[in-house]
């Protein structure tokens, strides 16, 4: 999520770094810093919290900042709130040693007491002063920059790239990266660092990309590698040949990586753009909380993935606002010849705005005298138009087929809708409001950790290939995650797969199971976790290999499953949220391993604007 642009050359170093700060903005950041060496070797820093133009203006477009070496960062919040202060670049006690970072350091806590017992002191709340701070302590005690970044190696668990300016080695970066991606460009005189491509690609298109624990010595022109002994190593440089298509997608090998990947990102802007003052409002969207009291039953419209996020809508507002919800297919709705209802809120959802079943289900709610809201991706959209009431999901724009961002979305705006008729209806109290909020806004960071973790499921998807056949199965919100998982294994892997609830298994489809069969189980609602797996072990009895999706330390699910993928802890109505990311990454890497175009399926389209 954060980016890293570093310069070393003959340029004013400040605005390159804000230039290309701002390639990588769709990575998503809440703040921005940079810091560059003057020619007096002092290190100067700036930082802001907020957007990348009011960091721009503070330097007055890099011209404040003098110097042609310097490192530049977007952070987007893990460890402490987006505030200038928990902004990068972090720095030592005498800034002679500053830093910026990538990922997350997972032993920070530990390592700052260590540092806290050697006298060290901390001003922010960032896993990133810990790094700097750390890189400090090695650097006091060998007085080499190399060693003291290799001890930082030895030290550190978790995913990082760091790039560091030290005050004793002017006009020269340090660099070092673990499963977070780091790139350096090189181009005559000029040296670059980049957390992606299209950051420096602009300057050069000769890059070096930078392997697992390998440390990068930046000077004008020039970068040398070193493995963790101090030998150097050496490295091919690779030609970018990209077209602007590409360039598009930001570094990123498919749109679809990319969009998997905005997730965090997008969930939280959807999450902030529902809450004002901490609380739901649904004002924006044109309904007040008089018109949502009055309603007394929902019927939701919407195909594919949207259809799906229905699914999980009718489960989250059944179970907290207590009122009845059908899910419909656009398809059949449209056709149904539905019962008129003037208390019932028809909800359209569409991430292009522009399905035509979806449209025309829209339609026909509307002829029928109901009350319809549409919650829609695309501004403008005719849903959007057309619909008395609209509710914007803040997914950007979506350019795979298979949908991943903007679902992730829709279960925000799902959630968001339940939590507001709970309220207004009075049928939760205003601590379990308070506490689903909270739960609601941690969605992000626990979608990114999910990301992070993504090789165990590309090796699951490696084990996955040569299947033929994959059911889902679950319980409740875990069944209805279970379905979009089958659609997007379908979609893009081709791989035949089915979902069921647990429960209909015995009702015919268990005579599919044979030795081998893969059964995915989510297993994220500790209420229905029991009943789930003893459908796991019936399915292994006979054969099948177990898979399950469950939340972290779950003894219960490692004893049953073959394979066990772990999400963090959530509330069981918003499992949907986090169980689904596994899933797609299980369908992507299927699809890249078969050859397939990730982006593009066979016969399918981004947008059904046709019967
Ligand atoms: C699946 C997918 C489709 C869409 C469906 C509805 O990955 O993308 O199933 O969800 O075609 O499209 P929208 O949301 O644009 O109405």
């Amino acid at each position: 999520m954060c980016g890293i642009v570093g310069y070393v050359g003959a340029k004013q170093a400040a605005p390159v770094l804000l230039d290309g700060l701002s390639k990588l903005e769709y990575r998503g950041y809440d703040s921005a810093g940079i810091a560059v060496s003057d020619f007096k070797n002092n290190i100067n820093i700036v930082r802001s919290k907020g957007k990348l133009c009011i960091l721009s203006e503070k330097t007055e477009g890099g011209k404040k900042l003098e110097g042609v070496c310097g490192i530049g960062h977007t952070r987007w919040a893990t460890h402490g709130e987006p505030s200038e202060n928990n902004a990068h670049p972090h720095y030592n006690d005498d800034r002679t040693i500053v830093a910026v970072h990538n990922g997350i350091i997972e032993n920070y806590a530990e390592l700052k007491g260590k540092l806290i017992r050697q006298g060290y002191g901390f001003y922010s709340q960032t896993d990133t002063e810990v790094a700097t701070k750390l890189v400090d302590y090695y650097y006091k005690k060998h007085n080499d920059p190399i060693r003291a970044i290799a001890n930082f190696v030895l030290r550190v668990r978790g995913s990082y790239a760091l790039a560091v300016l030290f005050k004793d080695f002017p006009n020269q970066i340090f660099a070092v990266r673990k499963d977070s991606p780091m790139v350096i460009g090189i181009a005559g005189g000029e040296t670059f660092i980049a957390s992606d491509v299209p950051a420096i690609l602009k300057y050069t298109n000769k890059v070096y990309y930078v392997g697992n624990t390998e440390i990068a010595h930046l000077e004008k022109g020039k970068v040398t590698f070193y493995n963790l002994d101090k030998e150097p190593i050496n490295k091919e440089v690779a030609e970018i040949t990209w077209d602007a298509q590409s360039a598009e997608k930001d570094g990123f090998e498919h749109f679809m990586l990319k969009e998997m990947y905005e997730q965090p990102k997008v969930v939280k802007d959807t999450v902030n753009g529902l809450l004002v003052d901490g609380k739901i409002d649904f004002i924006s969207a044109g309904l007040s909380d008089e018109e949502l009291k009055n309603f007394n039953q929902i019927t939701v419209a919407a195909c594919g993935s949207a259809y799906h996020a229905g699914v999980v809508l009718q489960y989250v507002t059944e179970e907290l606002a207590r009122i009845p919800v059908r899910v419909e297919l656009s398809s059949e709705f449209r056709y149904r010849n539905p019962v008129a209802d003037k208390n019932c809120l028809v909800i359209v959802i569409s991430q292009s705005g522009e399905t035509a079943d979806s449209l025309a289900a829209l339609r026909e709610a509307k002829k029928l005298g109901m009350k319809t809201l549409a919650i829609v991706n695309v501004l403008g959209s005719s849903i959007a138009r057309e619909a008395d009431c609209v509710l914007y999901t803040k997914a950007g724009p979506e350019i795979a087929v298979a949908t991943t961002k903007a679902y992730s979305s829709q279960l925000i705006a799902a959630y968001a809708l339940a939590l507001k008729l709970a309220t207004v209806k009075n049928t939760i109290t205003g601590e379990r409001y308070l506490s689903l909020i909270k739960e609601l806004s941690s969605l992000p960071e626990k979608i990114e950790i999910i990301l992070n973790g993504k090789e165990s499921i590309q090796h699951f998807a490696s084990e996955a290939a040569n299947k033929k056949n994959v059911f889902f199965i679950g319980r409740g919100v875990d069944y209805a995650v279970g379905i979009e998982g089958s659609l997007k294994l379908k979609e893009i892997s081709y791989i035949h797969s089915e979902a069921y609830a647990a429960g209909e298994l015995k009702h015919g489809p268990i005579s599919l199971i044979e030795d081998g069969t893969l059964v995915i189980g989510v297993l994220m609602q500790d209420r229905l976790l029991e009943k789930t797996l003893s459908n796991l072990v019936e399915t292994k009895s006979r054969g099948a290999f177990i898979a399950a999706v469950t939340c972290e330390n779950n003894e219960k699910a490692a004893e049953v499953a073959d394979i066990t993928i772990n999400v963090p802890k959530t509330e069981g109505l918003f499992a949907a949220s986090l169980a689904v990311i596994p899933l797609q990454l299980f369908a992507y890497y299927l699809s890249v391993l078969k050859g397939n175009d990730v982006d593009k399926p066979r016969n399918l389209a981004k947008s059904v604007t046709v019967e």
